[in-house]
């Protein structure tokens, strides 16, 4: 009896081994016969451009002050990290062998040319979306770039997540393969914002929570990206001034908004690389996002006028007078005294946006259930970018100790939001100091797309790139 059983048990395991490697595998496509370089047509490739600046590749596979493309950028996932790969033509440690096949494949279902899956750390759950023709304009783009040799590190992972045939199980439960679904009830505009957002844009891949495999769950609720927190860009956006179609264009285009501050963290990057859109592209995801946020609820709208109504109010007063409010009185609580000496300066001097520190007021990052980028900003500031004006604010994580932090943290949230304190602050300072979050410190956005420069030119000519 306990033989048969055994042998049973045996037999099962060898049938579901067998099918899963054969689910799991994947034919190689044969590598070009050549290594020449391919030849397209100039508007293609300059197309594929700009199918690349909306998919962000370069964030991803650019170790900063590298050559482009070429890689070996440490992601850190709560797995262990992955290293982004050498997409430029190299023959050897590029994708110069890559036949356009086997480039659309990857794209849409995330295997490479030898039949290896890929993390979903490259966010192949999106880019299935893309077309056929634009897969094609982007395949033209890369393979017109400059080769680079250069192999990335190996992943670090632990096994079984190192063993590239899980994720074919993986995929099962959680990729859904298909290129996007225009929705006949809506505009074009509307259309078009959906296709980039939820393909190539990649949205989900910050803004979506994730469950513990890893997969999607929900739609723009709210995740994280590089030790920072991605808002939710639904309903249940945080942000004090609810968002619009107006502002949202603002602020993708741009890198700020005045209600809104700038763009920070990984989101920088985005907006650096959507103000090279063509305009249109912008409005129609924007237009976009503003339909899935939808319309605020009658209490926000409320709430944000009574807001607005008031900062006008200390605007005038302010002008009026020249008194400076720096000043820490006795009845102050530490967390008040903190704030007013070291942070009112800039953020209740009026001072207008990018340049100037948005009033707390407004801010999505003091409203939000999480508070990581109130620390990551309190503790590590915006440095300035290379070479052109930018808004820059302090670190004070080497002269403030936790304690005061953590007051400071407290009073801000009490006064300038009606949410509940927050429960996770002494846990996420250590974790963030320890470096256990890797928050990635980015120059804000918003910079020579500041206020003067805009309009200046709409070719969205961008250093930044
Ligand atoms: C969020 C980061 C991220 C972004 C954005 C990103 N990639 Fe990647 N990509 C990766 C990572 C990480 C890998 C390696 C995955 C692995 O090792 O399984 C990868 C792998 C690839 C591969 C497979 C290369 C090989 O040699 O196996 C291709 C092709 C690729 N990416 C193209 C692109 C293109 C085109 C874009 C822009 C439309 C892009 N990637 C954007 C992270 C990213
Ligand atoms: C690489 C990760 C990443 C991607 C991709 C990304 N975002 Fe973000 N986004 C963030 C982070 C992080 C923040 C918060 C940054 C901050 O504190 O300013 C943010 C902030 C925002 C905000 C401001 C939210 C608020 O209330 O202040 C909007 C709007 C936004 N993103 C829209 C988008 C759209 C639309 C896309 C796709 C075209 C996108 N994001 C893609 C990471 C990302
Ligand atoms: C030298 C000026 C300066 C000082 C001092 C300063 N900041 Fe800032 N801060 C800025 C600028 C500029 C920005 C970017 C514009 C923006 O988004 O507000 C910023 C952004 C922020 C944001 C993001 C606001 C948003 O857009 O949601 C927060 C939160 C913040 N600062 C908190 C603080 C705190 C807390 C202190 C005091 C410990 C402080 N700042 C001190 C200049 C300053």
């Amino acid at each position: 009896m306990f033989r048969r059983v055994v042998l049973g048990l045996i037999f099962l395991i060898v049938v579901a081994v067998g099918v899963s490697v054969a689910i799991a595998w994947r034919s190689e496509i044969e590598p070009r016969d050549t290594a020449e370089p391919l030849e397209f047509d100039p508007a293609l490739v300059e197309k594929g451009a700009a199918l690349a600046a909306v998919g962000n590749c370069i964030a991803c596979h650019t170790v900063p002050g590298q050559k482009a493309f070429a890689g070996g950028l440490a992601l850190p996932t709560p797995f262990g990290t992955i290293y982004s790969t050498n997409i430029t033509p190299d023959p050897e440690t590029g994708i110069g062998l890559w036949t356009e096949e086997a480039f659309q494949r990857a794209m849409r279902e995330g295997v490479d040319r030898e039949g290896n899956h890929l993390y979903p750390a490259f966010p192949y759950d999106h880019y299935t979306r893309v077309t056929e023709e634009d897969n094609r304009a982007l395949y033209a783009f890369l393979m017109t770039r400059e080769p680079v040799r250069y192999t990335a590190p190996e992943n670090e992972l632990p096994f079984p997540i190192s063993f590239r045939p899980i994720l074919a199980g993986w995929k099962i439960l959680f990729l859904d393969v298909g290129a996007f679904e225009p929705d006949p009830d809506r505009s074009e505009e509307w259309n078009r914002g959906a296709y980039l957002a939820e393909g190539l844009g990649h949205c989900g891949s910050c803004h979506t929570a994730r469950n513990r495999f890893g997969a999607l769950s929900g739609h723009w609720n709210g995740g994280e990206a590089e030790g920072w927190a991605a808002f939710a860009i639904n309903e249940a956006s945080p942000a004090p001034i609810p968002w619009d179609r107006e502002s949202l264009h603002a602020y993708l285009r741009n890198g700020w908004h005045p209600h809104h501050g700038v763009s920070r963290g990984p989101m920088a990057e985005v907006t650096a690389n959507l103000g090279t859109l063509p305009e249109a592209d912008v409005r129609a995801i924007a237009t976009y996002v503003a339909s899935v946020m939808g319309e605020p609820t009658a209490e926000r709208r409320s709430r944000a006028d009574q807001i607005l109504q008031d900062l006008e109010g200390d605007a005038a007063e302010q002008a009026a007078s020249t008194d400076v409010q720096a000043v820490a009185t006795s009845s102050d609580s530490l967390g008040a005294s903190i704030y007013r000496s070291a942070c009112a300066t800039c953020h209740e001097s009026g001072r207008p946006q990018p340049f100037g520190g948005l009033n707390l007021f407004m801010s999505a990052a003091v409203n939000a259930p999480n508070p990581q980028n109130l620390i990551n900003l309190t503790l590590y500031g915006l440095p300035a970018a290379d070479g052109v004006r930018s808004a820059v604010m302090p670190g004070f994580g080497a002269v403030m100790s936790d304690e005061e932090l953590l007051a400071l943290f407290n009073y801000i949230r009490d006064r300038f939001t009606d949410q509940p304190a927050w429960t996770d602050l002494p846990e996420r300072l250590r974790a963030t100091r320890s470096g256990e979050y890797h928050v990635r410190i980015l120059p804000s956005d918003g910079i020579e797309r500041g206020p003067s420069n805009i309009g200046a030119s709409d070719d969205g000519d961008n250093t930044q790139n």
